[in-house]
């Protein structure tokens, strides 16, 4: 296991009817004045806005509000973001709603205390200083809500890059499993392919003796196995729809990737094609994975033996374990299909004669120098590989 520091200082507050509480934890973390950020109108025909404004106005809380977050978020409501709070003095940031409204806030968040442009953080500069943000988290699947990353899609050029910092840490997420039970079936496995993603990027380390995060990514992917078909057979199951939000939370804040390297090559692979498509980015993954992981099975076979068999179930083949690892990268695939994620580039509404620009963007664009490194070295001969394997 190799050294580290974990640092995770948000707030959970988890349950039923939690987010009538907004108002009070945003007191307590101390704002005055609140910036309602939320995305295309799903929280406003649920309630769930109303209920939010209505434990502000309770708590003598003044806010202004910002909606109109996309999926794979934009720049340009960014900048309206960070004009609207520094016109109005905000001190505080509440996402109500999914990842790309949560890392909407957090970028907004950067860029208000920032005297540069905000997309300096999205080109490397580590994000030092924040306003505060809280969250009323929708949807489980990013873990923008327990992680220090926000992902934010330049219009110009559609790049989509990834900030970071400890600042940007929600100082609360309210997560209400119930506030899920509206999600579309599509949306749901999308969010389930995220997580899974999110476990299988951190397993695929090259570090040794890592058994505890081991289990632990296996214990939640086998939840993740045993709850996902049951809330897209009932999308009111609230016991699922609880373990698979923790699950999300826990598979993303880091917990289970502290003293190991890891992955990320798959969801670098993604970003291009939810930035190009604008496709759900966790069916992009349900697509990417099995593309990656198999390109990637002979870098260590016996790690993807090992998930084969303590997660899928594969029976060991000591003779030949690429055999097992195979077994279990299919099973990754078929499970993916079976809660209804596509499986290659015609299903995802991506084309085959974009592969040369989708392989220039990922190497070369925004600062980057051929490849792309996380538990093996990609350049731009292998990632056109990859993608070919997707078609
Ligand atoms: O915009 P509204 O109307 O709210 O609809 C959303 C959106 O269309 C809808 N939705 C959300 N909650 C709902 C609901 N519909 C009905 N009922 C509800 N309760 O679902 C759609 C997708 O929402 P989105 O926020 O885009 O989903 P997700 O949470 O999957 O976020 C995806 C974004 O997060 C980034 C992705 O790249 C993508 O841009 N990621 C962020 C990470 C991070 N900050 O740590 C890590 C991830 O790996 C990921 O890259
Ligand atoms: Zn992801």
């Amino acid at each position: 296991m190799e050294n580290f520091v974990f640092y995770s200082p948000t707030c959970f507050v988890f349950g039923k009817g939690t987010e009538a509480t907004a108002g009070q934890y945003v007191k307590k973390f101390g704002g005055t004045k609140v910036l309602i950020h939320y995305g295309g109108g799903s929280v406003v025909r649920s309630g769930l806005l109303d209920r939010v404004k209505k434990s502000l106005n309770d708590c003598s809380i003044p806010f202004v509000e910002l909606g109109g977050v996309k999926p794979n978020p934009r720049s340009g409501l960014v900048y309206e973001g960070i004009d609207l709070c520094k016109k109005e003095n905000v001190d505080f940031i509440l996402a109500v709603g999914g990842g790309s409204v949560i890392d909407s806030s957090k970028a907004i968040a950067a860029g208000v205390v920032y005297d540069g442009d905000f997309w300096d953080f999205y080109q490397g500069k580590r994000i030092e200083e924040a306003l505060p943000v809280g969250t009323i988290l929708t949807i489980a699947a990013a873990g923008s809500e327990g992680s220090p990353d926000s992902v934010i899609t330049k219009e110009e050029g559609m790049f989509k890059r990834g900030a970071s910092g400890d600042a940007i840490r929600p100082r609360f997420s309210i997560l209400n499993p119930e506030l899920t039970q509206t999600l579309p079936a599509f949306q749901s496995a999308a969010g389930i392919t995220d997580i899974m993603a999110h476990l299988y990027e951190r397993y695929l380390t090259n570090s040794e003796e890592v058994e505890v995060t081991d289990r632990l990514i296996e214990g939640l992917l086998l939840t993740m196995i045993h709850e996902a078909p049951r809330v897209i057979e009932n999308p009111n199951n609230y016991e699922a729809r609880a373990n698979i939000m923790w699950a999300g939370t826990m598979a993303h804040n880091n917990s289970c990737g502290v003293g190991r390297s890891q992955d990320w090559n798959s969801h670098s692979i993604e970003h291009e094609l939810s930035a190009l498509y604008d496709c759900a980015h966790g069916a992009g993954l349900a697509v990417t994975m099995p593309a990656v992981f198999t390109y990637e099975m002979n870098h260590n076979v016996m790690r993807f033996a090992k998930a084969a068999v303590r997660v899928w179930g594969c029976q060991m083949d000591f003779e030949h374990p690429e055999v097992t690892a195979k077994a279990g990268i299919e099973a990754l695939r078929n499970f993916l299909i079976s809660i209804g994620m596509p499986k290659n580039f015609e299903e995802l509404g991506a084309k085959e004669e974009d592969i040369p620009k989708l392989v220039d963007v990922l190497c070369n664009g925004d600062g980057r120098k051929g490849s792309i490194s996380g538990f093996t070295t990609l350049n731009e001969e292998d990632c056109t590989k990859i993608y070919q394997m997707m078609v």
